[in-house]
């Protein structure tokens, strides 16, 4: 009767690679489950059936007992939400199928091992699926122990048999897959390892970054092992024929690779326009006027960021009338200092000085040409009708042409919402236009919008201004 269960990491398939603890672990075992996957990783059942050969004492007797595993349709075109309800189902009939298996277990056999490809913490479900089956076994009052015993992963491996890092200094790496990497890949994610990639996806990077450096292995840890290196833009043709090659030659494919941003490349994100940080002084010069007072929102500021938007008032001037969810505001707080650090958006609080309460929300957006930022704010409705919204204005422009290199400050309303344009105006914007359906409406109208400016002060009066 089952007792204990042991996820055992065995590495890519060569006894050597086989920790002492994982090694010691195997001589515990009375049955191994083994998936099987069909006739495509015959090579890699035997390979776990050499190092149980190698590594379990003689005198040890154990089973391996192979489970069928349910199959598992083709999953590129679907979308990516359809695949993860896929897969879930797919993990629910793999816990079916192995709990069918262990409950018939005799009752000398106490200790079931499943023998894990690489590590099992980096794409693999065994844990899952052991952790289902231990959760369905204490809801019957059966106790279960399990653990885990790690393994050299495939991104191990490649990195020791290409003798590099896995990292620049100081800098991430990111793990993902095939199917993602296209969307996800970004320079500032730092260095980028690729598993479970049939279609060799990095191909579509060639032309957006050649530079970078590809490291690439397939097989690893066998005798077939084969390692290819440069020039993304260089080797990229060759992998493709080594890896067509052995596929054909094996019948399957393990590869993995790495891309790695070149030795003097920055580690930040340079996708997107380049913005000057807006400046932090801010943080220890409150901005105020006695009434009012303006400070950078962080991520403890998120109820006054859902406040300002789930009202009736709001939500009637909003896009699309859709309440923000308590993680959507949570989230939008909590990107605000990033954003302020990379200059695109200066999110404030407006903070009521006579309590200390927070009354609004106001930013300013780096839109447009070079120069140009665009306000956006909000009252919550217990301060409304109090002047909080001019000041704030008033103040936030006073810091824009101090303290940035903003010339410009737009803004705009739906022609309606007369009390934003008061307030604008008396914070001292001008109206400049209307301009036709811009905006949209809960109810899948448009309305034009009304749209002010705020030049800065030293060049309002300047001829090129007057001219137009
Ligand atoms: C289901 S994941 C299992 C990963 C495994 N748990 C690990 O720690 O490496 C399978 C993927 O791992 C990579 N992989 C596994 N064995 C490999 C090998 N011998 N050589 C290269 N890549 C391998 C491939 O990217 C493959 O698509």
């Amino acid at each position: 009767m089952i007792k204990r269960i042991r996820i055992i990491g065995i590495g890519m398939g060569d006894p050597d690679h086989v920790t002492g603890e994982a090694a010691r672990a195997l001589g515990t075992v009375d049955v191994f489950l083994v998936a099987d996957k069909g006739e495509t990783t015959a090579d890699l059942v035997a390979a776990r059936q050499a190092v149980c050969d190698a590594l379990i004492p003689s005198d040890h007797a154990y089973r391996v007992v192979e489970v069928t595993d349910p199959r598992r349709s083709p999953d590129a075109d679907r979308d990516p939400a359809a695949y993860g309800r896929r897969v879930r189902d797919w993990h629910a009939e793999r816990v079916d199928a192995y709990a069918d298996v262990i409950e018939m277990l005799p009752a000398e056999e106490t200790t079931v091992g499943f023998l894990v490809w690489g590590d099992p913490a980096l794409y693999d479900s065994t844990i899952r699926v052991v952790d289902a089956l231990v959760e369905r076994w204490a809801a019957r009052g059966v106790t279960v122990d399990h653990d885990v015993i790690a393994g050299i992963s495939a991104p191990q491996l490649l990195a020791a048999r290409h003798r590099i890092p896995l990292n620049r200094i100081g800098a991430p790496v990111h793990i993902t897959t095939g199917r993602r990497l296209v969307d996800e890949f970004d320079p500032g994610l730092g260095d980028v390892v690729v598993m479970l990639d049939g279609h060799l996806a990095c191909s579509a990077l060639v032309n957006g970054y050649p530079d970078l450096e590809l490291c690439w292995g397939a097989y690893l840890g066998s005798a077939d092992e084969l390692l290819v290196r440069g020039r993304l833009a260089d080797v990229i043709d060759e992998v493709r024929r080594v890896r067509a090659e052995a596929r054909e030659r094996h019948g399957w494919i393990m590869d993995t690779y790495l891309l790695r941003q070149p030795a003097d490349a920055p580690t930040t994100s340079h996708v997107g326009p380049a913005f000057t940080p807006f400046p932090l002084s801010i943080e220890w010069e409150p901005l105020g006027d006695g009434v009012v007072a303006l400070r950078p929102l962080d991520a403890a500021d998120w109820e006054v960021v859902r406040a300002e938007h789930n009202n009736e008032e709001s939500l009637r001037w909003g896009f699309d009338g859709e309440a923000l969810t308590e993680a959507a505001a949570r989230q939008k707080a909590a990107e605000a200092p990033r954003e302020w650090r990379r200059g695109r958006v200066a999110r404030f609080v407006i903070v009521d000085v006579a309590s200390g309460e927070r009354a609004g929300v106001l930013m300013v957006m780096r839109m447009g040409p070079p120069g140009v930022g665009l306000v956006g704010y909000g009252v919550v409705p217990g301060f409304r009708g109090r002047g909080f919204t001019t000041r704030a204005l008033r103040l936030v422009a006073a810091w824009a042409f101090t303290h940035t290199d903003l010339e410009r400050l737009e803004l705009g309303h739906k022609v309606g919402n007369v009390a934003s344009g008061r307030a604008a105006e008396r914070a001292g914007f001008i109206a400049e236009g209307r301009l036709s359906g811009r905006l949209p409406n809960p109810d899948g109208t448009r309305s034009d919008e009304v749209t002010y400016a705020l030049i800065r002060p030293s060049r309002a009066l300047t001829e090129s201004h007057r001219v137009e």
